[in-house]
């Protein structure tokens, strides 16, 4: 079991308001590799630039299409991990508890996360890339499929570099983060903006930050607790402990 603070398990115990922003991390240990890790990573065969830009979707559109398949088969073989089931428990202990994702790859909602903001999109949905409609039904057989209205290519209704967040979704995070009293960041390398911005402005409105990653983030010098482990056994262990404090 991993020990937790007791100074952040008063906080946490005392908190009204919560918001989390997790990142591919968080879904390591179901097996979704993650994007930065040096030998692992889902870019070390490629550069980003080439498969999660919108230039990169117009020069080769079969093999971004491609890639995003055999993302969205990978996610579906893997099952959420005991830190999004110890996420999905913790929405039920706050009076105000906000879930913000950069992952795309739906295991929060498989873990019984409700209203999830998920900044990035999802491997879930699928929209045509020239008009924007989102099209329900998977076409097989082309890679990629064709839009049924218009004859346009289809894409995954993702966000790429270069492109804009959804706004709703990022104005919602947003009031999240300056509202709560205790953010946890969960993870997540904190490197990709605005969605790094979270911490940040949370910190800067007062909250307490807390950092969960085996790995020695640049974040990690910033925030008020930073606790190194995987998440699939310190969020557990967090939610445990705020369960027996709040016990008495
Ligand atoms: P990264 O791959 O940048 O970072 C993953 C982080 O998870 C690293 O800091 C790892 O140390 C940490 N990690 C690894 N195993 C872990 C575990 N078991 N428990 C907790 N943490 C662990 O992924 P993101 O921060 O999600 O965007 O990347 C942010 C965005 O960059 C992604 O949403 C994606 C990517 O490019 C787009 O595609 C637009």
């Amino acid at each position: 079991m991993f020990d937790i603070p007791p100074k952040l398990i008063d906080k946490l115990a005392r908190a009204r308001r919560v918001a989390v922003l997790t990142g591919a991390g968080i879904s390591a240990e179901s097996g979704v590799p993650t994007f930065r890790e040096a030998r692992t990573g889902l870019w070390a065969r490629y550069r980003p630039e080439d498969l999660a830009t919108p230039e990169a979707f117009e020069r080769d559109p079969k093999l971004v299409w491609d890639w995003y398949a055999w993302r969205r088969a990978l996610v579906a073989d893997a099952q959420p991990n005991p830190g999004h089931h110890a996420l999905a428990e913790m929405q039920t202990r706050f009076e105000d508890f906000t879930l913000i994702t950069q992952n795309v790859d739906g295991l929060h909602q498989r873990a019984g996360s409700r209203d999830v903001i998920e900044l990035h999109g999802s491997l879930a949905r699928i929209r045509c890339a020239r008009e924007g409609t989102p099209v329900a039904v998977f076409p097989a057989d082309e890679s990629p499929p064709h839009c049924p209205c218009c004859g346009g290519p289809l894409r995954p209704d993702v966000v790429w570099f270069g492109e804009m967040l959804p706004i709703e979704a990022l104005a919602a995070a947003n009031d999240a983060a300056m509202a709560c009293d205790v953010f946890l960041c969960a993870g997540t390398s904190a490197v990709v903006f605005p969605a790094a911005d979270l911490p940040l402005i949370a910190l800067r409105a007062g909250a307490t930050v807390i950092d969960i990653n085996p790995a020695e983030t640049e974040l990690a010098e910033r925030v008020s607790f930073a606790l190194h482990g995987p998440s699939g056994v310190v969020l557990p262990a967090m939610l445990a402990a705020l369960d027996a404090v709040r016990a008495g």
